[in-house]
């Protein structure tokens, strides 16, 4: 059976960008044909200027929200990323293989580390080497494929990278993971500039959709989205960017295809009120859902201890052949070799 992994960063509340470029997938598809693990990965938040609680408040929050999205944890592994040490024990590994360039070419880290000087603030060592703790997440795991939104593909691209190199210095220790995508909507920008992805941890705008938001906030948002100076509709995400991302969020929603939702709309209008309406519906269970669970804190909390131990014993051998190979010594309990006794 295929090893799936993925994960989601608490740096905000969860996006409409989330749900369809990521979350939906996996509770729809991904958890059922395959062997899936999801991961709250919270170490990755510390990666810019944060509030602790804040950081606890968005990890309880986004586990809830994937269990309320459908993840089974009867069928799916979902954990929280600092509860399991061999992260963190990769990363490292990982990082004497990957190369100072290769991490300042990361498009992520250009834009975030430019938006953190412009704000006067500094910018965190963890934050360059941000995606090699990513390439742990799914290296410990024998990931096959990793169902991501396109903004996560450079991120993919360099833990084949890394795993491949890996794997010819040093041995075969890792599975070469791929991407996979939603086929619409991989990309959700932002309502009010449809140039840029919609992102959670932007400052809140009228032009993010929350996972969250009451029917009417939703219905606001999408009402005035922006759209583009011509009047007819049609699918064109160069030149008509804000229609093209009302039409895929449409289509996502509705199952339908953007280029051919195009000619039914006479109207940004009727466009715009539709869409809202299926963002709306499809949000409506979800939020429903969710509204259980946090009622039911023991429950959610219980998911994720047994998450983490079941992680814990597939990443473990992973990452200690790795210790192996990479010519660290094992201890000697480990290697079952007699322990010394301290001289006298
Ligand atoms: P994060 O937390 O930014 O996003 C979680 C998932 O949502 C997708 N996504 C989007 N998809 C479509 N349109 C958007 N506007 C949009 N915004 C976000 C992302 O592509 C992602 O799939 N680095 C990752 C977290 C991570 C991870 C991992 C993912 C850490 N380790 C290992 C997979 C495997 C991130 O920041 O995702």
């Amino acid at each position: 059976m295929k090893r799936v992994f993925s994960g989601v960063k608490p740096t905000g509340h969860l996006t409409l960008g989330n749900y369809l470029g990521a979350m939906r997938q996996w509770a729809a598809e991904d958890q059922h044909r395959a062997d899936a693990l999801f991961c709250i990965v919270d170490l990755h938040a510390l990666t810019i200027d944060h509030d602790p609680a804040r950081v606890r408040r968005l990890s309880r929050q986004a586990a809830t929200l994937l269990l309320a999205s459908g993840l089974d944890p009867q069928v799916c592994t979902v954990f929280v990323q600092s509860h399991v040490d061999e992260h963190a024990r990769l990363s490292y590994l990982l990082e004497c293989v990957a190369t100072d360039g290769e991490m300042r070419r990361m498009i992520q880290y250009r834009e975030k580390a430019a938006r953190e000087q412009r704000r006067g603030g500094s910018v965190r060592l963890s934050l360059l080497t941000y995606p090699v703790l990513m390439a742990a997440d799914i290296l410990a795991y024998g990931t096959d494929e990793v169902p991501v939104g396109d903004d996560q593909t450079q991120h993919v691209e360099l833990t084949r990278d890394l795993a491949v190199r890996f794997n010819q210095r040093y041995g075969q220790a890792f599975v070469v993971p791929r991407a996979t995508h939603p086929k619409v909507a991989a990309r959700v920008m932002n309502l009010q500039d449809p140039r840029s992805k919609m992102g959670k941890s932007d400052d809140a705008g009228p032009g993010i959709v929350y996972v969250l938001d009451e029917p009417d906030v939703v219905r606001r948002k999408v009402m005035r989205a922006m759209t583009d100076s011509g009047r007819d509709v049609v699918y064109d995400r160069e030149s008509r960017p804000g229609v093209a991302n009302l039409l895929e969020i449409l289509a996502a929603c509705t199952g339908g295809n953007p280029e051919a939702l195009g000619g039914v709309y006479e109207s940004y209008g009727d466009l715009k009120r539709d869409t809202a309406e299926a963002v709306i519906e499809m949000l409506r269970p979800v939020q429903l859902r969710h509204k259980e669970l946090c009622a039911d804190p023991g429950y959610v909390e219980g998911v994720l201890r047994d998450g983490a131990e079941r992680a814990r014993g597939m990443a473990r051998p992973t990452v200690d052949a790795a210790y192996r190979a990479i010519g660290l010594l094992p201890a000697a309990a480990e290697s079952g070799a007699p322990v010394l006794k301290a001289a006298r």
